[in-house]
């Protein structure tokens, strides 16, 4: 039986956020150029994003560009900054069909500003849909987005809107740039890295971890379905004991 079909249709994770990692070794196996492989993974967005909104997820949070990918040689840097465009353009109707609305996490006053400019009209383009919320992560990192709601807190506190007592989870949880979002149920990381990289670290809190070795642009939809049954295996205790459960 696929894995497609062993999964269970009322058990499906709300939120998965993904790691796509591997693009770079994948296109250096092909005897190609790194960004052979960032194309190639523009492929798997695709489909993957286009598979978890048939299934019914809520959320689906890709981390495409981190704040350390900032020092990456220039030529790569540039080169992914017209890719994400070119993608977010080209992709708009396909988002739009589906009914998937496009939000972003990250710094994007670190962006070029047409880069910037394209994506804040694709979620303006979908703002209406009421499927998927494809969340990119772009420029983002989790130690970066604790920071600014750190300042944004004391601030508050400084200004009298926010009492210091009142500081708990959730007012934490509303400062963070995934306000509004469920934390993630699942996440998956392609290319054999045991590593969480300075991703979503206050909402990875309590989210169950999927790590393959496929790279990213040969993560197939049956891998993704695997990930899906496997963490419907799981006991999500949230420190409880399984007879709490
Ligand atoms: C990690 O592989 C991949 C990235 C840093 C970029 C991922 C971006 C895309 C696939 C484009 C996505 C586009 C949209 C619109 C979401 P790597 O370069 O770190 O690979 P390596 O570890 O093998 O070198």
């Amino acid at each position: 039986m696929s894995f497609k079909e062993q999964i269970i249709q009322d058990r499906i994770p709300r939120h998965i956020a993904i790691i796509m990692d591997g693009n770079g070794r994948w296109a250096k196996r092909q005897g190609m150029a790194r960004m052979f492989g960032h194309r190639q993974g523009v492929e798997t967005v695709h489909r993957i994003t286009e598979a978890a909104a048939e299934l019914g997820v809520e959320y689906l949070t890709l981390y495409a560009f981190s704040t350390e990918n900032w020092n990456r040689p220039k030529e790569e840097v540039d080169a992914l900054m017209v890719l994400l465009v070119d993608t977010i353009v080209k992709e708009t109707p396909t988002l739009m069909k589906n009914n998937v609305s496009l939000q972003t996490i990250g710094d994007l006053s670190r962006l070029p500003q047409a880069t910037r400019n394209k994506f804040l009209e694709c979620i303006e383009q979908t703002s209406q849909n009421t499927g998927l919320t494809l969340v990119i992560a772009l420029s983002y990192s989790a130690r970066w987005e604790i920071i600014e709601a750190t300042k944004r807190i004391a601030s508050a506190v400084k200004d009298g809107e926010l009492l210091l007592e009142d500081i708990n989870e959730e007012v934490l949880s509303n400062y963070m740039t995934t306000a509004q979002m469920p934390d993630p149920d699942l996440l998956i990381r392609t290319s054999g890295e045991l590593r969480i990289s300075n991703f979503l670290l206050w909402q990875l809190a309590y989210s169950e971890l999927y790590f393959t070795n496929c790279l990213w642009p040969e993560f197939t939809n049956e891998e993704f379905y695997h990930a899906i049954v496997d963490y419907q295996h799981r006991e999500r205790r949230f420190g409880k004991t399984s007879e709490q459960i």
